[in-house]
C-alpha cells in the first residue's frame, strides 16, 4: 500500500486505542493504517459516494481488516456509530468540512483531526468559536502544503495572527510555505485594481514579513 506522507502524518496524530470515524475515507488507507499500526481499535470508514466506498471495501479486504475497519455509506456524520470517539475529516475543502461539522452533534468525540485543503485560518476560527481547543498542528509538503489540526473540547483565545499562522507551527516547512505565499502576493499585488483586495493583501504581506 503506497500511502502518502500526508496520510501518515494524520495517522500519527490519532491517540492509541481510539475508535475512529473517518469521514470521506475514499480508499480507506488511513483506516487500514491506523488499525494495522494498532493505533485505532476500530475505524469506521465513512463515505457519501458509492464509488469511493467500493474502493474502501477493496482495501479493507486486501489487507484483511474486515473485523476492525467497517465501511459505512454516510453523508457526513449521519450514520456514525455512538462508540466512535475520534473524528477524522481530511482532504476536502473547508466549506464541505464546515457543513459536515455544523450539521451534526459532535459531543461523542473527544478529539477531532482535521485537514482541510484550503482556508486553514477559517477552520481555526470555526474551532475556537465552537469551543474546540487546538492541541497540535502539523504542516506537510507533498506537492501542496497541507496543514493538519488536532482539537479537543475546551476554550482558547486566538489573536488575528494566531488564526492566520496557528500557534504550533515554526519549522522549516512552515517558513517555506509562508515564503512561497509572500512571493505570490508580491507578484499579484501590483496587478490588482480593487482597493479592498489591495488593502487585504498588503495587510497579509505585512503580517507575513513580521512573522518571518
Ligand atoms: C479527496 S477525498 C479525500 C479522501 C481521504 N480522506 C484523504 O484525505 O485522502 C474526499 C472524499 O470525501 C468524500 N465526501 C465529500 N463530502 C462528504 C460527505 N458529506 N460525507 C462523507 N464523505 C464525503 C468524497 O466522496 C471523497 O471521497
Amino acid at each position: 500500500m503506497r500511502i502518502s506522507k500526508r496520510i501518515r502524518e494524520i495517522e500519527k496524530m490519532i491517540p492509541t486505542e481510539s475508535i475512529v470515524a473517518d469521514i470521506g475515507c475514499d480508499h480507506a488507507y488511513l483506516d487500514v493504517l491506523a488499525v494495522k499500526n494498532k493505533r485505532a481499535l476500530k475505524s469506521y470508514a465513512c463515505e457519501v459516494a458509492v464509488g469511493p466506498l467500493e474502493r474502501a471495501k477493496n482495501t479493507i479486504q486486501l489487507y484483511h481488516c474486515e473485523d476492525q475497519v467497517i465501511p459505512i455509506l454516510s453523508n457526513g456524520l449521519e450514520r456514525v456509530p455512538n462508540d466512535a470517539n475520534v473524528c477524522v475529516i481530511a482532504g476536502m475543502g473547508f466549506e464541505t468540512m464546515r457543513t459536515i461539522l455544523n450539521d451534526h452533534d459532535l459531543s461523542q468525540f473527544s478529539m477531532m483531526i482535521l485537514q482541510p485543503n484550503c482556508d486553514v485560518d477559517l477552520l481555526r476560527r470555526w474551532l475556537i468559536e465552537h469551543d474546540w481547543f487546538i492541541t497540535d498542528e502539523k504542516m506537510v509538503h507533498e506537492g501542496h502544503y497541507y496543514t493538519i489540526l488536532a482539537a479537543m473540547k475546551g476554550n482558547d483565545e486566538y489573536s488575528e495572527e494566531d488564526y492566520v499562522f496557528g500557534k504550533f507551527l515554526h519549522d522549516e516547512t512552515f517558513k517555506k510555505y509562508w515564503m512561497f505565499r509572500k512571493e505570490r502576493i508580491e507578484q499579484i499585488l501590483p496587478q490588482l485594481n480593487d482597493e479592498k483586495l489591495i488593502k487585504e493583501f498588503s495587510h497579509l504581506l505585512q503580517m507575513i514579513e513580521n512573522k518571518l
